[in-house]
């Protein structure tokens, strides 16, 4: 089967390419590198012996899109590629509307031309907004977004949601991601953020390698075991097996499917930093500051329904993501 990967040069799109390949896959790249690396290739070849086909291509531009899909017939896409920095989209709404909602309507009229009708789509679980309840399941109602790279995602499940509904051919996953940390054991692939980080692990690691002095963390009166927000951070090589799973859905059905990918436990900040330190003999030093704008207290997931319908569930836990998070980093950053 011939699966295309938008956005598979990054972070958890070469992971999944990884584990793809591993399971037999044939995969076709198209990123437009814009928070990637083209060298990304080479290690995905370097660890699985396969080089995947990659297209430089932007979502938003049919020139570059058209080859792609003239190229190939796919059996399904997943589609990861879009802008995902919660700050900037609320400094460049337009920037991200333009970017993942008019990009991946693009690329579903392009499904649609060449008749490759199955998507797996990167949603994330900030469509919950401030959860109805604890733990998170898919039947959770959607919330209010705090900010416009979340409506992005929660309109275009609307999108998806629509597109099947009127054409019941398509097939449609939509996955909701928790919080993704961890790296490639090989230590080849990983997260690489540019500037100064807003994600929690990301930052922990700048502090770490010495290049920011320390963390902030952002509230210690939540209500919360030790007053830091509670999170569901998953390894990155745990979701890339579970979009290898989707797949088979994805092409199994002809309907809308949603599935949280999370572990169904939750980690406060301070467990976070904790762990790292720990585990990788590191001390990160860090100051408690005013609670962050658009955060909640508590988030995770309940994973039952991936494990009865897409028989996977995470293996990895927080000591694994954190050595894996630090092996990268060390040697990358
Ligand atoms: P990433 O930035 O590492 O990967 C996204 C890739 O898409 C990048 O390589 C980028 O160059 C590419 N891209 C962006 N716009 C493009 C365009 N117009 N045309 C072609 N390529 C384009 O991000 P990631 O962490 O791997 O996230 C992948 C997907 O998962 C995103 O859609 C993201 O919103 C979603 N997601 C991420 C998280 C997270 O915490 N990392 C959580 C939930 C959902
Ligand atoms: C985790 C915890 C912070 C940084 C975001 C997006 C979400 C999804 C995943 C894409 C919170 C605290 C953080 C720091 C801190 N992405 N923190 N100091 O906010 O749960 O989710 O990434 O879809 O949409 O909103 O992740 O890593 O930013 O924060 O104290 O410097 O760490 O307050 O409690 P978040 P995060």
């Amino acid at each position: 089967m011939k699966i295309l990967v938008t956005g598979g040069t990054g972070y958890i799109g070469s992971h999944t390419c990884v584990e793809l390949i591993n399971r037999g896959y044939e995969v076709v790249i198209f990123d437009n590198l814009y928070n990637s690396k083209e060298e990304v290739l080479s290690r995905i070849e370097k660890i699985t012996g396969t080089r995947p086909l990659f297209y430089k291509a932007d979502l938003r531009d049919t020139e570059s899109m058209r080859p792609v899909f003239e190229d190939h017939k796919f059996d399904a896409v997943i589609h990861f590629a879009g802008l995902k920095a919660v700050g900037e989209s609320v400094e460049k709404p337009l920037m991200y509307y333009e970017n993942n909602i008019s990009g991946t309507i693009k690329l579903c009229k392009f499904m649609n031309e060449y008749g490759c009708k199955r998507i797996i789509f990167s949603s994330s679980a900030t469509v919950y907004g401030d959860p109805a309840q604890i733990p998170i399941t898919e039947e959770c109602p959607k919330g209010t977004c705090t900010n416009p790279y979340g409506w992005t995602k929660s309109m275009l499940e609307q999108v998806l949601t629509d597109i099947q509904h009127a054409d019941p051919e398509w097939s449609v996953v939509l996955l909701r991601y928790f919080n993704p940390i961890g790296a490639h054991e090989s230590g080849l692939l990983g997260e690489s953020p540019n500037g100064i980080p807003n994600n929690l692990m990301p930052y922990i690691m700048k502090v770490a390698v010495g290049e920011l002095p320390e963390l902030g963390v952002f509230g210690n009166d939540y209500d919360t075991p030790d007053g830091t927000g509670v999170r569901d951070y998953i390894h990155v090589v745990d979701l890339a097996r579970g979009h290898v799973n989707a797949v088979e859905k994805v092409t199994t059905t002809n309907e809308v499917n949603v599935y949280n990918l999370g572990t169904g436990n939750g980690y406060s900040v301070l467990d976070i930093v904790k762990t790292f330190e720990e585990v990788n003999n590191i001390r990160i030093p860090y100051q408690i500051k005013p609670r962050r704008a658009g955060d909640i207290a508590t988030c995770y997931a309940d994973p039952a329904k991936a494990k009865k319908e897409l028989d996977w569930e995470a293996e990895y836990d927080l000591k694994r993501m954190c050595e894996d998070s630090w092996r990268f980093a060390s040697q990358n950053f």
